[in-house]
């Protein structure tokens, strides 16, 4: 079973941790659209654009499953991957559902990419749960920008300070990590709302390929490896090094909570 995680950049890193640590047989082709990161302050169209030619290349290469591990690509070409493609296609939208069901009180702050905040879709999920009341949203791009850099820990935390100082951030029960590049700062959302729960799609994403994986009949059987490709290309970079720490760091992360 051959399965396709696709993101802008090193954010579907924190997905596919989860992916192998509850789909281990699994092979995972990882692309990372690195000629074009970061998508989240881009259009809608560009971002369709470039996810449906990296979509093509990971079919070219004969995935039979695509997760789109990219809140901002799923939000602009979910509908067009899925019409183009015989394959399950799986994407992620901010974890607003879950955070609604579990939190009966307070109020919940929704983080994303500016364009994942400004789509329709986004829109559509918060009016279906009847949550405009209590939800707020907080786009942070530069944290998408700080992930590719390799900037990670404390030295974000001016930023964050400074991108949450119109809001009183500690009136907040639930922080929504709606973009994959987010759950690397963890520890700093926490250090700035301790009493807050923070809550990402991850997991919920990685239990429905898995369904989805059975109920198609599909075995989930292979050789458990990974290849990575950098808008396609596959040769030994700085950024490809990057990407392979970045995974280790994450499945130390989960290993670690178990
Ligand atoms: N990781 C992506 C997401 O989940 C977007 C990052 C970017 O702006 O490229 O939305």
């Amino acid at each position: 079973m051959r399965v396709g995680i696709l993101d802008s950049g090193l954010g579907g890193l924190t997905l596919l941790a989860e992916a192998l640590n509850t789909l281990p047989h699994c092979d995972y082709y990882y692309y990372a659209d690195t000629d074009h990161v970061p998508y989240g302050i881009r259009s809608e169209n560009e971002v369709r654009e470039f996810t449906l030619g990296a979509a093509e290349f990971l079919a070219e290469h004969g995935v039979q499953a695509l997760v789109v591990a990219c809140n901002t690509a799923t939000g602009a070409a979910i509908g067009a991957l899925r019409r183009r493609f015989a394959f399950p296609v799986l994407g992620m939208e901010p974890a607003v559902k879950p955070a609604v069901t579990a939190q009966k009180n307070g109020r919940i702050l929704v983080t994303a990419t500016p364009l994942t905040l400004r789509l329709e879709k986004y829109h559509n999920l918060v009016a279906s749960l009847h949550a405009e009341d209590v939800v707020d949203e907080l786009p942070l791009p530069e944290l998408v920008s700080y992930a590719e850099q390799g900037i990670f820990g404390d030295r974000v935390l001016p930023y964050l300070r400074a991108a949450g100082a119109a809001l009183d951030l500690t009136r907040y029960a639930t922080v929504v990590l709606g973009c994959t590049h987010f759950p690397f700062y963890r520890a700093q959302f926490r250090a700035l709302m301790p009493a807050a729960a923070l809550i990402d799609g991850n997991g919920g994403t990685v239990r429905h390929l898995a369904d989805t994986l059975a109920q198609s009949g599909r075995r989930a059987a292979g050789a458990g490896t990974v290849r990575f490709f950098c808008s396609g290309r596959e040769e030994d970079t700085e950024y490809q090094r990057r990407l392979k720490r970045a995974l280790a760091w994450q499945i130390h992360t989960i290993c670690s909570t178990l």
